[in-house]
């Protein structure tokens, strides 16, 4: 007890998870590859293909599973944030299933699921601080209680993932950038070219800055020696990827000074980012504080971290009617 079906679907995959019992049992991805043709997401695409996909992505997470509809105890789904159309498709599926079985509903936030992706692998001491950087989002997030938390300090304009997808597309690297640069970045060397570290508020980040600077750069480059890119490309992914890690490391760094943290955690995409996680790794033995990253498949967007979220609230009796609505803003501090 509980058994939960949960559905994501905020931006550009269809997931479903079972979870039993706090335990996850199936955790199915429909990647929707249509957007690299487009060089981001396209809304209406995704929407479509949510659509096609969330029947078989669901069936598919039940099977695997084991278990039967009529075994389930509620129906989970992403509120938000997202893109409207996208969060729509997986909502409606769940009220609609939910309603045929006459079983609860639980409304789930993406980014706090990002954040609760971390406790499906390790016990987790609380407090603790979460860095979540992701396509759309960059959040540094005090963690109290297992569904406790609040954003301390968020980027102010770009995502981190955003930041390695649009040098990328600089760099001539088609979309999602972040992984090619993570891949050439590895035969690069890091400190063979500066880029700037934009500053933000307290706890705060900023990205766009430093999109401007290395565009500025390399059209200077590229105007004396029309093949530079091709030429740096290792050294230029390696240095991009240093100043991401190293704005991101800083303010991480910073709110332990204020935040009491008993361990440091990464969520989102970008944590798949091999730098990032041996850097992350380095500044926990630095400070003596335990380090916990979820593995790959629970860093980019999943259903199981969704199951994960949904589990705790089934336990608080924190449940959503069936006039429930998409929240495409929705935040973690209410
Ligand atoms: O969390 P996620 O799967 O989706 C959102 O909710 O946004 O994050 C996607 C982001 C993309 O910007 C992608 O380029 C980035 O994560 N990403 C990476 C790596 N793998 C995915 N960025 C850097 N290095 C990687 N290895
Ligand atoms: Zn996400």
């Amino acid at each position: 007890m509980p058994v939960i079906l949960a559905i994501e679907s905020s931006c550009d995959d269809t997931s479903a998870a079972v979870i039993a019992d706090g335990i996850i049992c199936s955790n199915i991805t429909a990647t929707q590859a249509i957007h690299s043709e487009w060089g981001g997401v396209v809304p209406e695409l995704a929407s479509r293909a949510h659509q096609q996909h969330i029947s078989v992505t669901v069936h598919a997470a039940l099977q695997e599973a084991g278990i039967e509809l009529d075994s389930l105890d509620a129906i989970a789904f992403t509120q938000g944030p997202g893109l409207a159309g996208a969060l729509l498709v997986g909502m409606s599926f769940a009220k609609g299933l939910a309603l045929a079985l006459n079983k609860p509903l639980i409304a789930v936030n993406h980014m706090r699921a990002h954040v609760m992706a971390n406790y499906i692998e390790h016990d987790v001491p609380n407090p603790h601080l979460c860095l979540t950087v992701s396509g759309g989002h960059t959040q540094l997030v005090w963690v109290t209680g297992d569904t406790k938390m609040q954003v301390i300090g968020e980027t102010i304009d770009d995502a981190a993932g955003e930041a390695f997808d649009k040098t990328a597309k600089l760099l001539g690297l088609p979309y999602p950038g972040g992984p090619l640069i993570d891949k050439l970045a590895q035969k690069g060397n890091p400190n063979r070219f500066t880029f700037a570290s934009p500053k933000a508020g307290q706890l705060d980040f900023s990205f766009s800055g430093l999109k401007t600077s290395v565009r500025y750069f390399l059209e200077k480059e590229v105007r004396q020696q029309p093949d530079f890119i091709e030429r740096n490309k290792e050294d230029l992914c390696a240095s991009i990827q240093q100043t991401i890690i190293s704005i991101l490391l800083k303010q991480t760094q910073q709110a332990l000074q204020t935040y009491p943290a008993k361990a440091l955690t990464l969520a989102g995409g970008v944590s798949a980012n091999s730098g990032l996680r041996r850097a992350f790794g380095e500044l926990g033995v630095t400070l003596n504080l335990p380090v916990f990253i979820p593995s790959m498949q629970y860093c980019t967007d999943n259903a199981a971290m969704i199951a994960k979220s949904a589990h705790y609230q089934f336990l608080e009796g924190d449940f959503a009617g069936q006039d429930a609505e998409i929240l495409p803003r929705f935040s973690i501090n209410g």
